[in-house]
């Protein structure tokens, strides 16, 4: 029996959950029980967390694997499992609008799935907020199982054996240049267009901003597919939109969640979360 409370969120995905404390090292029956929510919720609001990098990273490993930066690996050859998202960094300072690194994140304003880019994609992302601005600077998420379970028959059938061509340089030099190392680390790599949760065989499309093309399809036809794909999921009505609060930690399941941020004004306010994320199973490929 886990011992936290579970409450749902939206219509289509997510829960909040109270009665846990993430800075403690959880029992096993509680890690199932977050994986379980996971597989169900696919997207987990704590409230009132109290964590470091030390108890972030902690809590990281106790759901699998953490999943290594690929800015960090990829320029720099170093193995980091944070992400910093927003303005403020190490030393307490800000970079405001017109800084490159500022730039480079507004590629997260669009539509996408972490990792998706990675022959090994990642499993989930833990989010957790220190600073957060007092205008914008949300996300927003939208479940594509949900959207899979609105298609018609002929469309899941159409989708269900295609593969899809993720290329993180694709999506990523429409904001900015990406840096030749980093850019040759990560290679287009193709994922299932359709994936199934292990867990409870619940089936959602991969799409996304690193999306680039279908294997095999034309590229208008490709482009095509997508966007409509995309459209699709990414209603207003299906869309929930996160309004960060200091001390919230959120988990998202990156196999079938799209999420974007909403931007907000670096020279005027700051920004600080911290992200980990945890590694997937294995390529899509062989799901
Ligand atoms: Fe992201």
């Amino acid at each position: 029996m886990s011992s936290f409370t579970i409450d749902p969120l939206h219509d289509e995905f997510g829960a909040t959950i109270t009665g846990i404390d993430l800075g403690k090292t959880l029992s096993d029956a509680d890690v199932a029980a977050v994986h379980k929510a996971i597989d169900s919720y696919s997207f987990l609001v704590f409230p009132d967390q109290k964590l470091d990098d030390d108890k972030h990273l902690a809590f990281t490993r106790q759901l699998g694997a953490p999943e290594p930066n690929h800015v960090a690996l990829g320029r720099d050859g170093v193995v980091n499992y944070f992400g910093t998202i927003g303005n403020v960094q190490a030393d307490g300072t800000v970079h405001g609008n017109e800084h490159q690194h500022t730039k480079f994140m507004t590629g997260n304003n669009m539509w996408h799935t972490d990792s998706s880019f990675r022959l090994v994609p990642s499993l989930v992302s833990i989010m957790y907020a220190y600073e957060v601005p007092e205008e914008g600077g949300h996300t927003q998420y939208v479940s594509s199982r949900a959207a899979y379970r609105r298609l018609s028959d002929a469309t899941k059938e159409t989708i269900d054996p295609l593969e899809v061509v993720h290329d993180y340089v694709f999506s990523r030099s429409k904001v900015a240049e990406v840096d030749p190392k980093h850019a040759a680390s990560l290679p287009p790599i193709n994922q299932k267009l359709v994936r199934s949760n292990p867990g409870n065989g619940e089936k959602n499309y991969y799409v996304g901003s690193h999306a680039r093309n279908i294997e095999g399809w034309d590229d208008a036809e490709s482009r095509a597919l997508l966007d409509d794909l995309l459209d699709r999921a990414t209603g207003e009505e299906h869309i929930h939109t996160q309004v960060w609060e200091p001390g919230q930690l959120v988990i998202w399941d990156n196999r079938c969640m799209l999420h974007r941020g909403t931007g907000y004004d670096a020279d005027k306010y700051r920004r600080h979360m911290r992200q980990t994320r945890v590694a997937g199973a294995g390529p899509t490929l062989e799901e």
